[in-house]
């Protein structure tokens, strides 16, 4: 049976007595609507944690985009029985109000790995997972935390935010779970038309291609270019970018001289997809 919890007093005095029984507390950050992709972080959790807690929160503090946030998916009942099948031990779903009551005045701001990709076409939006991550690291207590590779600079901001403030939670990043069609399964992907939802997956096959090209030796920037031209032509709208990155750090990459991923986000009407890949 999954517990739900709406508030931090409650979660507190619960995950204490699972500490004092010695218990390793696993957390699964979540804005809900959850798909396969957050069950396999709940897996992950229970198989690696002696307790789970599942978070499901729409921060608006992460929100650039008042609409966006408005056009979030949210089904908790649902969201509940697919928690329920997985044996996850707490629903922690808290209001805005316990999240940021009156008077809530703190940012955290990280700088350098915020700033280029996400960073650049979401003002604010780091500021506000850095600060909500810090909140729910506070409220659960856990001693590890699961995120996707689907958000890959997300994974290394929230990584950046324990290291540098002491947070003692281990952060674990989980491969990127995609439908068959090899479309990265996102809470977003329930907003695409049919016709959208049927070029979709060609995000991930022309990312794949350009990949390929890139390790048989084509230049990158030559492979990008063709890779965007293939977009617009499968019938995407704006891409807010399509580049190489270096693995640590996020730094502009042009060769494979050292780790690099390959990171994506577009537009298809008016959902923003996003996606990455290692090359
Ligand atoms: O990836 C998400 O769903 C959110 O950014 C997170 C980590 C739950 C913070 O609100």
């Amino acid at each position: 049976m999954t517990q739900v919890i709406r508030t931090a007093a409650e979660l507190r005095e619960k995950v204490a007595a699972w500490k004092r029984s010695g218990m390793l507390v696993g957390v699964v950050p979540t804005m809900g609507a959850l798909h396969d992709g957050h069950l396999s972080l709940a897996r992950a959790a229970r198989e690696q944690s002696d307790r789970v807690i599942v978070t499901v929160f729409v921060n608006p503090m992460q929100f650039n985009n008042p609409a966006d946030l408005e056009k979030y998916p949210r089904d908790e009942a649902h969201d509940l029985a697919l928690l329920e099948a997985e044996g996850v031990d707490v629903l922690f779903a808290p209001g805005v109000d316990e999240v940021y009551p009156d008077g809530f005045a703190t940012t955290v701001s990280i700088t350098g790995i915020t700033e280029p990709l996400e960073g650049a076409f979401r003002p604010g939006h780091f500021d506000g997972v850095a600060t909500v991550c810090s909140k729910l690291f506070g409220m659960t207590q856990a001693g590890r935390a699961f995120f996707g590779e689907k958000d890959w600079q997300q994974l290394q901001v929230v990584q950046r935010l324990v290291r540098d403030l002491n947070i003692p939670v281990r952060i674990i990043g989980c491969p990127t779970i995609r439908e068959a069609d090899g479309l990265a399964m996102s809470s977003r992907n329930v907003r695409l038309s049919d016709a959208h939802r049927a070029i979709a997956p060609r995000l991930h096959e022309v990312m794949q291609g350009a990949a390929a090209r890139i390790r048989e030796g084509l230049p990158a920037e030559a492979a990008l270019n063709d890779a965007r031209a293939a977009l617009a032509e499968a019938g995407f709208g704006a891409i807010d970018y399509l580049e190489l990155r270096t693995v640590e750090g996020l730094r502009p990459a042009a060769d494979l001289s050292e780790p690099v991923r390959m990171l994506a986000a577009l537009w298809l009407g008016d959902v923003r997809l996003i996606d990455n890949i290692a090359v």
